[in-house]
Order: C-alpha cells, then sequence, then structure tokens
C-alpha cells in the first residue's frame, strides 16, 4: 500500500456545467465523493490520505464561489468530526492561516486538537495551501527555531513542513484529465507516481482508488537508481 495518498480532487465546475447547474453545485456534491473516498480509503488500508480542496491560486475566482469553498469545508469539519474521531481518524488542515477568519481558525484548532492523538488514520485537508507557500513558511519557521537553512540537510527541514512527521506522497491522483501539479505538495511528491483519470471528482469513486492503486504497483519506482543492475 502506498503510504501516502494525495488526490488534486477536480472536475466539480465541469462536472456542474454537465448537468446545467451552477459550479457549486459540483462543489457540494465534490464533498459527498471526499467523504466515500475518505471512509474506502480507511477501509481498504490506507494510512495517509491528503485532499486537495482550496489552492493559494483559488483566491482569483469569484468571491461568491470563494465563499462557497470557505462554507463546505466548515459544514464538512462541523459534520463530519465526531464521526471521523469515533473511527480514530486524525485531521490535520494543510496549508496557510492567512486570510481565514476567526471562526475558521478556532474550527481547524478545534479538529486539529481533537483528533491529535488519534491514530487509526491520517487524513490531510490541504486548504489555503500552496506548495511553495508552503516551503516559504516553513523556510521561516526552521529560522524562528534558529536553524541554518545554509546548513541543513533536508530530512532536517521536512519536520518544519505542514506535514511534520507523515510519510513523503508515494501517490498522487488527479482527477478530471488536466495533467499538472498545480502547486501540490512540491516538496514531498518529489518522487512521488502520478496517475492521471478523467473521471471528473464527483463521480470519483472507490473502485477508482483501487485502480490507482493497482497501477502504482505496476510503476517501476527507481527514484533515481538503475533499473537493471549493470552486467560486470
Ligand atoms: C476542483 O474543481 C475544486 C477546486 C479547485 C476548489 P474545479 O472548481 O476546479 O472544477 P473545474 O476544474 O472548473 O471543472
Ligand atoms: C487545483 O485545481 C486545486 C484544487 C483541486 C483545490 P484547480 O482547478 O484550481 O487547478 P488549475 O487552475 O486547473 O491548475
Ligand atoms: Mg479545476
Amino acid at each position: 500500500m502506498p503510504a501516502h495518498i494525495a488526490i488534486i480532487m477536480d472536475g466539480n465546475g465541469r462536472w456542474a456545467r454537465a448537468r446545467h447547474r451552477p459550479r457549486v453545485f459540483g462543489h457540494t456534491q465534490g464533498v459527498k465523493t471526499v467523504r466515500r473516498v475518505v471512509e474506502g480509503a480507511s477501509e481498504i488500508g490506507v494510512k495517509c490520505l491528503t485532499l486537495y480542496s482550496f489552492s493559494t491560486e483559488n483566491w482569483t475566482r469569484p468571491k461568491a464561489e470563494i465563499a462557497a469553498l470557505f462554507n463546505l469545508l466548515r459544514e464538512y469539519v462541523e459534520s463530519d468530526l465526531e464521526t471521523l474521531h469515533g473511527r480514530n481518524v486524525r485531521v490535520r488542515i494543510l496549508g496557510s492561516r492567512k486570510g481565514l477568519k476567526p471562526d475558521l481558525l478556532a474550527l481547524i484548532q478545534r479538529v486539529e486538537e481533537t483528533t491529535k492523538n488519534n491514530t487509526a488514520f491520517n487524513l490531510n485537508i490541504a486548504f489555503n495551501y500552496g506548495g511553495r507557500d508552503e516551503i516559504l513558511r516553513a523556510s521561516a519557521r526552521a529560522v524562528a527555531a534558529g536553524r541554518d537553512l545554509s546548513d541543513m540537510a533536508e530530512a532536517d527541514f521536512a519536520p518544519f513542513l505542514d506535514t511534520a512527521g507523515l510519510p513523503d506522497v508515494d501517490l498522487v491522483i488527479r482527477t478530471s484529465g488536466e495533467k499538472r501539479i498545480s502547486n501540490f505538495l512540491l516538496w514531498q511528491a518529489a518522487y512521488a507516481e502520478f496517475i492521471f483519470t478523467d473521471v471528473l471528482w464527483p463521480d470519483f469513486e472507490v473502485s477508482d482508488l483501487q485502480s490507482a492503486i493497482s497501477e502504482f504497483h505496476n510503476r517501476d519506482r527507481r527514484f533515481g537508481n538503475l533499473n537493471t543492475p549493470e552486467v560486470a
């Protein structure tokens, strides 16, 4: 099993447009997929799942859509916190806290604090997240902790990232047919395998996750080494 799976949940807008509905309807439907995938992933033995739900670039979208995405995060956390906690899930919200209102900050603090000792499953929601921003924030934290960036091992830097203590990403899945990273987990996905599917996020099923994991097992991961030992 990949130690850490990360998903770029894309295609909500196109899913809605195909149904002549507003984009926000696609996002609402996308939350149902989140519930299905979080439950399914933990049932099939995944231990760490990161979901990209709002990027630092998504601030360029219309105000009403941004507000809807913020409300959906709030509603999801408020309504599912107890269930997740009951299933021994540790929840982390990755990303910048800049621009978040006090009530949302309090909610994030509450969910992280409530679930911090849970051990069955790690659910990370990347919200107001950008990979470049995270690396800058991590660097600032390292400097504030008195560390010297000019003489620092990669392994010593990782604990300053939002994913401190979590394994590197083994598998990135992106839905909706787009084939790019869009500023997601730039550090952690340095050697991840990528799987792109045309399925739009609201249509994504646990079986699609299982197919991606099967395909992952057929990949030949080399980490810079030779794929076959050299013949003497
Ligand atoms: C993904 O769906 C959700 C977010 C980026 C917040 P989109 O809203 O990007 O949907 P498309 O790509 O326009 O179809
Ligand atoms: C990436 O999707 C961000 C999230 C899924 C939250 P976007 O739809 O924002 O990405 P681009 O703009 O197509 O690269
Ligand atoms: Mg998109």
